[in-house]
């Protein structure tokens, strides 16, 4: 639905974006920008900025911007509405609702409020008669009542309608408990869907019960049943533990596989565990982690699926500007038998211990050759000098170099040789890349984000002009009134055009925070064209992007004009033979 222009105006004008912004990151003032750390991507300098005069945000590393409602989007992962509805809290506005949005925030309320109450009841349930056997198998594990406060933990009971009468005895419908997915259904009758099972309350970063996952007490299979996707259920988008974790003073979070491993580490004092959801890691996660440090210390299961895990965890993280570290554990399959096997303190040791990513790489190289053998031994070198190439500190270099050879047993010298060539190997194959990108200036000036493409790239350099001119000066929509919406090549420019269009005819603030009905790679999308195109061009540049959009216009639709008569021409020909 569509919130009323006035409304958004003075919603944006109410929510100073350097003052909500600052509510997440701390801001500096230089000129007439402010700058400081990214809050969507890891970093050490500051390369986001805010813009007060023109009510938005953009980063130079990462290229997220938007207005002040789409930096909440991103920032607390709302929907359009509810960061509008988030706002108007802010600032004390009375939102002008849409019935179906209503309707769909009160759904999320009741959800919210039911996956509550069930967990409260699950949580019951494990110190009734029934739930004698689950506790004392959560007693056998080594969890203290203390953790299963702290997380909420709890018995679903070996009964097909335990929850289901607790749940309507607080009012809760039939529908709420499937839209819940608390359920299953036989015959139009629902039943308890989670039975004999320790149930674990997955909680977002707002304290939010989303969703449940729930363990057998035994070796039975399936070992885990989770929720299934809801309305208020994310899988990709949260973490186990998060919520605590996020309150840490640790500067790493720690990344397990298990619940079981979160609650045990938590338990021996390490409130910065988190897991993915039963799902390997999702590039959401990342950017959640991203949000609450800037290192991360992988501690997956010592068995072979969770050092492939691993390692296709490292590149995700370090491209969110996330710090690596691996943990080797030895004696224990999992953190949680480690820790009840030899305790935090070796705990601790083995974190000390962790291996940076590259030590950890190493490793894994060396584990795949036997060195004894001499043509293993070469394509181990091969390898390890592929890896060390890559790493940008000549000190570095050094000490892996010399860590390689010895392990080798050949000299430095020779593998700081081979290292060279594995360089020079890679610089080539940039040039060759960089070659191929110069050589196709068009695919150079696509959009670098994956969902936007140009079908028309001269038409749509000519329309990014157009847009990021009336952006810095609206005056100038009095002289492209000759230009259309539809006329744009590019469906989201053209979108956007008519809506500043609109809004300016109506004699309304035109900048890019009142843009609606645009998602977030959208919204970036925009800023980042406006922060591109920082001058502003002479008025006969801006006549000729209007010639230039206005010609691609024509001759595409000659050309279909052209296809249609091309095709009735074939359609004639076919009748004459009969076809
Ligand atoms: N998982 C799942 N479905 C399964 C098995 C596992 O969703 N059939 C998810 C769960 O979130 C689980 C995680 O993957 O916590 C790791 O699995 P595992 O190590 O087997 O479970 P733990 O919780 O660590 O339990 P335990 O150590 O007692 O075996
Ligand atoms: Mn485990």
């Amino acid at each position: 639905m569509a919130f009323p222009p006035s409304f958004i105006d003075e919603l944006v004008a109410r929510n100073p974006i350097e003052d909500v912004v600052g509510q997440y990151v701390n801001l500096k003032r230089s000129g007439a920008n402010m700058f400081g750390l990214c809050p969507f991507h890891g970093e050490k300098t500051a390369s986001f900025s805010v813009a007060p005069d023109k009510g938005i945000y953009y980063c130079f590393g990462c290229h997220k911007g938007g207005g002040v409602i789409n930096f909440l989007m991103e920032v607390e992962g709302l929907s359009y509405p509810d960061a509008v509805r988030a706002l108007a809290k802010r600032c004390g506005m009375t939102v002008p609702e849409d019935e179906q949005y209503q309707s769909r925030y009160r759904q999320q309320e009741r959800l919210w409020a039911l996956m509550r109450e069930a967990g409260r009841f699950f949580n019951e349930q494990l110190y009734a008669p029934a739930g004698k056997e689950c506790l004392e198998y959560v007693q056998r594990r080594g969890l203290t009542k203390g953790s299963v406060t702290r997380f909420g933990i709890g018995f679903a009971p070996n009964s097909w309608n335990a929850l289901v009468d607790a749940m309507r005895k607080k009012g809760y419908t039939d529908q709420e408990l499937r839209d819940a997915d608390l359920v299953g259904e036989k015959n139009g009758r629902v039943y308890d869907r989670f039975r004999n099972r320790l149930m674990f309350p997955i909680i977002d970063v707002r304290g939010n019960v989303i969703g449940f996952g729930g363990r057998v007490l035994d070796d039975s299979k399936p070992k885990y049943l989770n929720s299934n996707e809801t309305l208020i259920f994310n899988k990709r988008k949260n973490l186990f533990g998060m919520n605590l974790a996020k309150k840490t003073k640790y500067p790493y979070i720690i990344l397990v596989e298990g619940n079981i491993d979160v609650v045990a580490l938590h338990q021996f004092g390490f409130d910065n565990a988190v897991a993915s959801l039963g799902t390997s890691l999702t590039e959401e996660q990342v950017t959640l982690l991203a949000r609450y440090t800037e290192q991360v210390i992988l501690t997956y299961d010592s068995d072979e699926a969770g050092q492939r895990a691993a390692q296709r965890a490292i590149p995700m993280l370090e491209k969110a500007g996330l710090q690596v570290k691996v943990l080797k554990m030895e004696g224990a399959k999992d953190p949680d038998e480690f820790l009840q096997k030899f305790g935090a303190e070796k705990f601790k040791l083995l974190l000390e211990g962790s291996a940076n990513r590259v030590e950890y790489q190493l490793n894994a190289i060396a584990a795949k050759y036997d060195l004894r053998l001499d043509d293993q031994k070469v394509r181990f070198l091969h390898e390890c000098a592929d890896l060390i190439s890559t790493l940008g500190s000549p000190v570095q270099r050094e000490i892996y170099a010399g860590r390689v050879a010895e392990a080798a047993k050949i000299s430095v010298d020779a593998m700081k040789m081979e290292i060279g060539r594995a360089w020079k190997r890679r610089q080539a194959q940039q040039k060759k890349k960089q070659e191929a990108i110069d050589l196709a200036p068009a695919r150079a000036l696509q959009p670098k984000s994956r969902t936007i493409h140009y079908e028309n790239v001269k038409s749509a350099m000519a329309e990014e002009c157009i847009i990021a001119q009336i952006l810095r000066e609206p005056a100038l929509l009095d002289k492209t009134k000759a230009l259309l919406p539809d006329m744009f090549s590019c469906e989201l420019l053209g979108k956007v055009y008519g809506q500043l269009r609109q809004r300016h005819e109506a004699g309304m603030d035109v900048s890019i925070a009142v843009l609606t009905d645009l998602n977030g790679e959208e919204i970036s999308h925009i800023t980042a064209i406006t922060q591109r195109q920082k001058e502003l061009v002479s008025e006969e540049a801006l006549a000729d992007c209007v010639q230039t959009i206005l010609a691609e216009h024509q001759s595409s639709s000659v050309t279909s004009e052209e296809d249609l008569r091309a095709l009735q021409r074939k359609l004639k020909e076919r009748k004459g033979l009969g076809v």
